[in-house]
C-alpha cells in the first residue's frame, strides 16, 4: 500500500525545463518538450562538446553546457530531464531533486534498487515529481491491448510471450536485459496490474566478456500465469513482438508495423469436458475471424513528455512514477542474480525484508538465503 502524500501542485502556465544528455535519445525528449506550448526548453546539458554545437544549431534560442551544475543552480528551471547511460542516473537525479527540481529519469531508473529507494523517499520527502521513461505505458497500442485484456475478451491470460531483437547497440555497462527488457517488463506489468512472485533468467557474453547480449528471462504470476521475454543483440533482423495468449483468443502486438500493430485472434484451443475412453478424446481445435482494432496516431514520447508537465502542475502521481521505476530495477537485479545462479529462481514476498544484509556497494538485492541453483533467493514484491 502506498501511503505517501502525492507531490505538491505547481501552479505555473509555462514550466521551464533543463534536459541532460543529449546521445542517441536525448534528442527526441528535446524535440518534444521544445513543442509542447506550455513549456519553455531552457537548457541542454551534455559532456560531449560536439553534441552540444549540434543542438544549440537546431534549437538556437536554448542555452548549452557541459556542467550539470548549471542546471541545478538555475532558479528558473522547474523540472530536470536525464538521458544519460544508467550508471549517471542515480547522481544526476539526486542533485536534481536536492536542487528542488521535479525530475524524468530514462529508463531504467538507475543502476540499483538501493538507489531507486533512496530516489523515491527524496522525491517523496520532497513533494517533487519523480517519473520514469517507460515509454510504452504511453503508446496507443499498449493501451488498447490493456483494454482488450481487461475487458475479459481474450478470456483468462495464460501467458505472453514478448521478443525484442537486434543486431547492436551494443552497451559496455548494461547487459541487454537491462538496456531492453525494461519496455517489455513495464508492458507486461501494466497489462497483467500486478509485479511477478519469481524471476528466472539465462544467457550469454558472447562478444563483450561479462555483459550477456542474449537473454531469456521468466516473470511467473499468481494462478499458473507466466511470461517470457527474450532481449538480444545478436540478432540479423530488427523483432519488436509480443504475443498475450487467453483462453478465448490472443493478441499479436508487432510495434514495427505501421497500421496494424495488434490483431486479435479468435482462435482457441479446448479440452472436451466428459470422454469415456482415450479414442473419445479429442481436442477442439476454434479458428475464428481475426480483427485489427483501431488506434490513434499519436506519438507515445510526446504523451509521455505531456504527462511529466500536467502531472507537475496538477500534483498528481505519474502513471510511471517512482515506484514502478524501482519495481522494474528490482525485477532486473533479480535477473541479474538469476543469471549468475546459472538461470535458478529468485523469489518476491509480500513480506518485509528481515534485517538481511543488503549490499549497498554493488548495489545486489538483499537476498535471503543467497543465491544459487537449488536456494531460492527472494526481494520484496512491490505490489500484490
Ligand atoms: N524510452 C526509450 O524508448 C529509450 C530509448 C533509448 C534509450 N533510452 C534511455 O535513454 C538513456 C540514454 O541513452 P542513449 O542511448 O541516448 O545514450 P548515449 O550514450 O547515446 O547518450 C548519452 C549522452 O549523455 C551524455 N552524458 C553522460 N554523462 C553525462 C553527465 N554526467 N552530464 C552530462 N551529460 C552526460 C553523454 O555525453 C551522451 O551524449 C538511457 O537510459 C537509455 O536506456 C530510452
Amino acid at each position: 500500500m502506498d501511503n505517501s502524500n502525492p507531490p505538491s501542485a505547481l501552479n505555473k502556465e509555462i514550466l521551464t525545463v533543463g534536459v541532460i544528455g543529449c546521445g542517441y535519445w536525448g534528442p527526441n525528449l528535446i524535440r518534444n518538450f521544445n513543442a509542447l506550448r506550455d513549456c519553455r526548453l531552457k537548457t541542454i546539458c551534455d559532456r560531449d562538446e560536439r553534441r552540444l554545437d549540434h543542438m544549440a544549431s537546431l534549437y538556437p534560442g536554448v542555452t548549452v553546457t557541459t556542467e550539470a551544475e548549471n542546471v541545478f543552480r538555475d532558479k528558473e528551471i522547474d523540472a530536470v530531464v536525464v538521458a544519460t547511460p544508467v550508471r549517471f542516473h542515480f547522481p544526476l537525479a539526486k542533485q536534481a531533486l536536492l536542487a528542488g527540481k521535479h525530475v524524468l529519469i530514462e529508463k531504467p531508473m538507475a543502476s540499483s534498487a538501493a538507489e531507486c529507494e533512496e530516489l523515491v523517499a527524496l522525491a517523496d520527502e520532497r513533494n517533487l515529481t519523480l517519473m520514469i521513461g517507460h515509454t510504452f505505458i504511453y503508446s496507443e497500442a499498449v493501451h488498447k491491448i490493456t483494454e482488450i485484456v481487461h475487458s475479459g475478451d481474450i478470456g483468462d491470460l495464460r501467458y505472453i510471450n514478448s521478443q525484442r531483437l537486434n543486431l547492436g547497440l551494443f552497451q559496455k555497462d548494461i547487459n541487454v536485459a537491462w538496456d531492453l527488457a525494461p519496455h517489455d517488463i513495464s508492458i507486461i506489468l501494466h497489462i497483467l496490474g500486478e509485479s511477478p512472485d519469481v524471476v528466472n533468467c539465462q544467457g550469454n557474453a558472447h562478444v563483450t566478456p561479462g555483459i550477456e547480449d542474449v537473454t531469456n528471462m521468466s516473470l511467473g504470476f499468481g494462478g499458473k500465469r507466466f511470461a517470457t521475454i527474450q532481449s538480444s543483440w545478436l540478432e540479423p533482423r530488427k523483432v519488436r513482438q509480443m504475443t498475450i495468449v487467453g483462453t478465448r483468443r490472443m493478441i499479436v502486438y508487432d510495434d514495427l508495423q505501421t497500421n496494424e500493430k495488434i490483431r486479435v485472434y479468435d482462435v482457441r484451443v479446448d479440452r472436451p469436458p466428459h470422454y469415456d475412453s482415450f479414442a473419445e478424446f479429442q481436442y477442439s481445435y476454434h479458428y475464428g475471424d481475426s480483427y485489427i482494432p483501431h488506434l490513434e496516431q499519436s506519438e507515445p514520447l510526446k504523451v509521455q513528455c505531456r504527462h511529466f508537465l500536467d502531472c507537475i502542475r496538477k500534483g498528481t502521481r505519474p502513471m510511471t512514477c517512482g515506484r514502478r521505476g524501482l519495481e522494474l530495477v528490482q525485477i532486473l537485479e533479480a535477473s541479474s542474480q538469476s543469471l549468475a545462479a546459472a538461470g535458478g529462481p529468485i523469489y518476491f514476498s509480500d513480506e518485509p525484508e528481515e534485517a538481511a544484509p543488503r549490499q549497498e556497494s554493488s548495489g545486489a538485492l538483499s537476498t535471503k538465503p543467497s543465491a544459487g541453483p537449488n536456494q531460492p533467493s527472494r526481494a520484496r514484491k512491490m505490489r500484490a
